[in-house]
């Protein structure tokens, strides 16, 4: 085991009883229902009602819409959660290779989006963050399937500043991302033993702002021996840079340009000399996931971890809430393996995460908490953490 039974125990136990509050689960529900409502709305937006009076699967509805060919991806889970959760279209066939047919009209969502946005403002202001996502998604839909392809990509890799804001909130302000990072700095924290950390799509800085704020808290700082954050944006880590280097002055850190899916050691990583590889909300961004993690394995030292603070897909073919906007991003779509031990883009089931670390060669594989364990009293709970090590 990556992590012993006890640490998995005490783990589980504070996400159910401190971190996973009344207010993060009420949310949670919220969120799930006003992302049904908006693709409700772009059901109607798009007419789609009239496009499948036949029944029709995604890529000629794609097509049809003079959409882009990956927009299907988009179209297909989209179409998947509506029908399951709403009914108002007929899901038949296989998963990921469906039949949708128009069954009726769902009703104009705008009086019911205005209400449980404001019962999502109620709960904080913050919380708005993941509405105010999901609303930019809904007006961006057609620019980004059709018009603008890049578009989105240029937003979640931080090359239009003018958005930088909205990122920002959407994976810093929002609790319900926030807890990525949290939850990935209790678990790092009781791994880490003064050697060298790499942190792989760093991006806005959630993970290391969690991290060390828990570390400086416990007096803990000289747990990191060596700390490299990397993302694929400069602005980013520049940003970074700036935030972490004046905050933590005694860290040893270095700041890099990484893109995981390039090779470690052409990007100046040299085999053995990473006590741990950490990542918050990055990992799934991996088109061959099996590759990076084998680059990731030979980058370790002995006895090394991965740490992934992730989104999990609690079900193997759900559609998270959030890739109501993400979806729209070429890079977020287009990185699915069309394997049986991924045959989702992007998110992972936790299954999925076991089948891979086995495959690229770690000895052991956790996932963190005990996510069926807390199923009955959270259903929507959708964040864990997986550890693996060398
Ligand atoms: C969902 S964000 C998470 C950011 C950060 N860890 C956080 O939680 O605030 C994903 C990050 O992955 C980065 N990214 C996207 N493609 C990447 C790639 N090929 N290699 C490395 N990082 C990448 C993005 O720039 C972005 O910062």
């Amino acid at each position: 085991m990556a992590v012993s039974a006890e640490r998995r125990a005490d783990f589980t136990s504070w996400c159910r009883d401190e971190l996973f509050t009344p207010e993060i689960r009420q949310a949670t529900g919220l969120i799930n229902r006003y992302c049904d409502l908006q693709l409700a709305g772009v059901y109607r937006d798009l007419g789609l009602g009239a496009i499948l009076r036949e029944p029709k699967k995604a890529a000629d509805i794609a097509a049809e819409l003079g959409f882009v060919d990956t927009a299907s991806i988009t179209l297909r889970d989209a179409l998947r959660r509506l029908g399951e959760r709403t009914g108002a279209v007929k899901v038949e066939g296989e998963p990921l290779d469906e039949t949708f047919t128009h069954v009726e009209d769902p009703s104009d969502p705008a009086d019911e989006i205005a209400d449980v946005r404001a019962q999502v403002a109620a709960l904080g202001a913050d919380f708005t963050a993941a509405t105010d996502f999901i609303d930019f998604g809904r007006e961006s839909f057609v620019k980004s399937l059709k018009d603008d392809p890049d578009y989105m990509d240029k937003l979640l890799s931080g090359r239009m500043k003018e958005f930088a804001e909205l990122w920002h909130r959407a994976t810093n302000a929002d609790p319900l991302q926030d807890l990525h990072g949290a939850m990935g700095a209790r678990v790092l924290e009781t791994i880490l033993d003064g050697g060298t950390v790499l942190e792989i799509g760093g991006g806005t800085g959630n993970g290391a702002r969690h991290l060390f704020g828990r570390l400086a808290e416990h007096g803990n700082l000289d747990k990191v021996g060596k700390y490299i954050f990397t993302d694929i944006s400069m602005r980013f880590v520049l940003a970074s840079k700036h935030e972490f280097g004046k905050k933590y002055p005694s860290v040893d850190w270095g700041w890099k340009f990484f893109d995981l899916n390039k090779g470690f050691a052409e990007q100046k990583i040299e085999p053995a000399s990473v006590d741990v590889i950490y990542a918050v909300n990055a990992a799934h961004v991996a088109k061959d996931i099996v590759g990076f993690l084998k680059g990731c394995h030979e980058a370790l030292r002995p006895g090394g971890h991965v740490v992934f603070a992730e989104r999990i897909r609690m079900s193997q073919y759900e559609m998270a809430p959030r890739e109501f906007t993400l979806n729209l991003s070429i890079y977020h779509r287009s990185a699915p393996q069309k394997a049986d031990y991924r045959p989702m883009h992007c998110y992972l089931h936790p299954d999925n995460w076991h089948a891979v670390m086995d495959k690229a060669g770690f000895s052991s594989c956790d996932v963190l908490p005990d996510v069926d364990g807390l199923k009955t009293e959270f259903p929507d709970q959708y964040a864990a953490v997986v550890v693996a090590q060398k």
